[in-house]
């Protein structure tokens, strides 16, 4: 089967990009621009460092230029929800933002990364949620959207551990309001888990340490282990616990899965799933 064209850049270029700080290592381009040129779509997706004092300016900014959509990655995705003109209800229940349509409704902020999880710990690590025991580390943004899906999942037990406890707190009081069924508590677990998720940025840089404290809490008592992080591909966690005979996974299904809803919603076409992977591989493995 003979691919499609993709047409030169014109002025009738359809634009998208990605808003981050840093931004310089993103794999979105590249999973975003190989999905244009796969359906011969006339569109291109950068990637910009913006700076959280310019964020409202930068979303001003390509809404008035005309840009089909942007996503939002660290540290923007819950400044942006105050930001926009309407919230989608995903971004309302999840209280976060990474993907923005902009058209006539004006800027429309949407949260792809929440179904984005559950979709990459089931394909990646056979996981399904629904009374599992759960250790969650993190309790940022990317932690809170983790914390909050993983509840409405129905996991049967979250421990959220966070080295500033009062932020784990604080999502451990939405959850036991939001999702009662839920046994949520604060701090590592005493006993046995069947997933432990890392949503801390430990691990993106190769002096960090792991961001689990093994004097707490062994991998000998996780049976899969995932790292949203996915470049490194193996952080110091994910080495530990394959060393532990984990089952393990890193981010790279994640990312996959938000920025394929993210196409859909801009482009609303199917995302060609297969061609998106391929292109992450690429840009992250090298091969
Ligand atoms: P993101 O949007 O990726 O979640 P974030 O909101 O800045 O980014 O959250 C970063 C997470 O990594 C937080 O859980 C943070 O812990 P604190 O809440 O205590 O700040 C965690 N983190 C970052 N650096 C860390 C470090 N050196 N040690 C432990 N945790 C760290």
């Amino acid at each position: 089967m003979s691919q499609p064209v993709q047409p030169a850049i014109n002025a009738a270029t359809r634009l998208c990009a990605v808003y981050g700080s840093p931004i310089a290592h993103s794999a979105s381009p590249a999973m975003h621009n190989a999905a244009f040129a796969a359906l011969g779509l006339n569109w291109r997706y950068l990637a910009f460092e913006v700076d959280p004092k310019n964020l409202r300016a930068a979303i001003e900014g390509a809404k008035v230029m005309g840009f089909a959509g942007i996503n939002l990655t660290v540290p923007h995705k819950l400044l942006a929800v105050d930001m926009v003109d309407k919230l989608d209800e995903s971004a309302k229940t999840w209280g976060a933002v990474n993907t923005i349509r902009f058209g006539p409704e004006g800027a429309v902020g949407f949260n792809t990364d929440a179904d984005a999880i559950v979709t990459a710990l089931h394909e990646d690590l056979a996981m399904s949620l629904r009374g599992a025991k759960v250790l969650l580390l993190g309790a940022g943004g990317a932690g809170r959207t983790a914390a909050l899906k993983l509840a409405a999942e129905n996991v049967a037990e979250l421990f959220l551990a966070n080295r500033t406890s009062s932020k784990a707190e604080q999502i451990a009081g939405e959850i036991t309001r939001r999702f009662p069924s839920v046994r949520v508590s604060v701090g590592y677990p005493r006993t046995a888990v069947d997933l432990l998720v890392n949503a801390t940025s430990l691990g993106l840089k190769a002096d960090d340490s792991s961001p689990l404290d093994e004097q707490q809490f062994s991998l000998k008592q996780v049976r899969a282990v995932y790292d949203m992080i996915y470049r490194p591909v193996e952080t110091k966690l994910l080495a530990a616990a394959e060393a532990a005979g984990c089952r393990t996974a890193n981010g790279l299904g994640m990312l996959l899965h938000q920025g394929a809803k993210a196409f859909e919603i801009w482009t609303g076409r199917p995302a060609p799933l297969d061609v998106m992977r391929r292109a992450l591989e690429q840009n992250i493995y090298g091969h």
